[in-house]
C-alpha cells in the first residue's frame, strides 16, 4: 500500500517545487490548494484536492488514510490584518489538526517561520538555537508561534507528532546580505522536508530551515538529529548579491524595523 501524504498550499511555492521533489516509488502525494492545482503529469502517483483546510469536510476526507500531512498552506507573509492571520493560519492549524487526530495521521511537518523569533538578536557568539523562546516579530509570526503551540499540544495529547521547519529564507538563490545566513535552498529544503517526513517517531521538534551557509547564524543541531544533511551554502553566490544589503541586528531582518507593519 501507498504511503499517502497530504500536502497543503501545494500551489505555493514551496508546495509546487516539492510537488516534483517528493515523488518516491510508494509515495502517494494528495495535493491541497485553495487555488487551482496544475494539473497531472502522466507520471504522476497524486490526486488535486480544489478546496480549503479551513472546511473541517474537506479535511476528514483528505486525511482518511494519510500518514502524514505538510502543512504549508495560510498565509505566507506580513500584511494581512490579525482576523485574517487568526482565521487562515492559527484556526487553520487548530482545524488541520483535529481532523489529523481524528484520522489516525501520525504526523505533521508544519512550514512555521523565522518571524515567530524574529526579535530574537542575532548572536555573534553563536547560532540561535532551535528552541529559541518565542520573540515573533509580526502578527504573521504570532500565526506561527501559536500553530506551533498548538502542535505541541495535539502531540502531548493525542501523540500527534510534529515537526516545525522554522524556514528562514526559502529562494532559488540568496539576492539579500541577509540571506547570505539565511538562504534554504530548494535542494536542502526538499532534504529537510523528507528528513522531517520519514525520521523515527520524531515526537514534537522546532529545526531551523536553512542550507548548510558558511555565515550560519542559527542551528543546524535538531535538523542533524532528524537526519538534514543540507548540501548548499550561499556563500557560493556571494559576489552575485545585487538587493538588499542592511546588516540587520535581528533574526527577522526588514519584518524588525521599527516602522514595519
Ligand atoms: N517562502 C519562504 O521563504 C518561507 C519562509 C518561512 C516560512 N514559510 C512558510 O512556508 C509555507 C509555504 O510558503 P510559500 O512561500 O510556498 O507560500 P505561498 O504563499 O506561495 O503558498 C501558500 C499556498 O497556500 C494556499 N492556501 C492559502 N489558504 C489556503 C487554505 N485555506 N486552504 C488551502 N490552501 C490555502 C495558497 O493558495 C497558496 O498556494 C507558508 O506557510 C509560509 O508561511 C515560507
Amino acid at each position: 500500500m501507498d504511503d499517502v501524504i497530504l500536502v497543503t498550499g501545494a500551489q505555493g511555492t514551496i508546495g509546487s517545487m516539492l510537488r516534483r521533489s517528493l515523488r518516491r516509488p510508494g509515495r502517494h502525494l494528495r495535493l491541497l490548494d485553495v487555488a487551482p492545482l496544475s494539473p497531472l503529469e502522466p507520471d504522476e502517483n497524486a490526486e488535486l484536492i480544489t478546496g480549503s483546510f479551513l472546511d473541517a469536510e474537506v479535511m476528514a476526507d483528505a486525511c482518511q488514510g494519510a500518514r502524514a500531512i505538510v502543512h504549508l498552506g495560510g498565509l505566507s507573509h506580513a500584511g494581512f490584518s490579525w482576523p485574517e492571520y487568526l482565521e487562515v493560519n492559527i484556526h487553520g492549524t487548530y482545524l488541520l489538526a483535529e481532523a489529523a487526530r481524528h484520522a489516525r495521521v501520525e504526523r505533521v511537518v508544519y512550514a512555521s517561520s523565522n518571524h515567530a523569533v524574529g526579535f530574537a538578536p542575532l548572536r555573534d557568539g553563536g547560532p540561535v538555537p532551535d528552541y529559541e523562546y518565542p520573540r515573533p516579530d509580526s502578527y504573521y509570526g504570532v500565526s506561527k508561534v501559536a500553530s506551533e503551540a498548538l502542535l505541541g499540544l495535539y502531540q502531548d495529547r493525542y501523540g500527534l507528532d510534529a515537526v516545525c521547519l522554522r524556514i528562514a529564507s526559502y529562494l532559488d538563490r540568496p539576492t539579500t546580505l541577509r540571506s547570505l545566513w539565511s538562504w534554504l535552498s530548494p535542494g536542502d529544503c526538499t532534504r529537510l522536508v523528507e528528513a522531517a517526513l520519514t525520521a523515527p517517531s520524531p515526537g514534537f521538534r522546532v529545526v531551523w530551515g536553512v542550507s548548510a551557509n558558511s555565515r550560519a547564524a542559527v542551528s543546524l543541531d535538531e535538523g542533524r538529529a532528524i537526519g538534514y544533511e543540507p548540501l548548499d551554502n550561499a556563500e557560493d553566490y556571494a559576489g552575485e548579491i545585487t538587493g538588499d544589503q542592511t546588516e540587520w541586528k535581528y533574526v527577522g531582518g526588514p519584518y524588525s524595523a521599527p516602522n514595519f507593519e
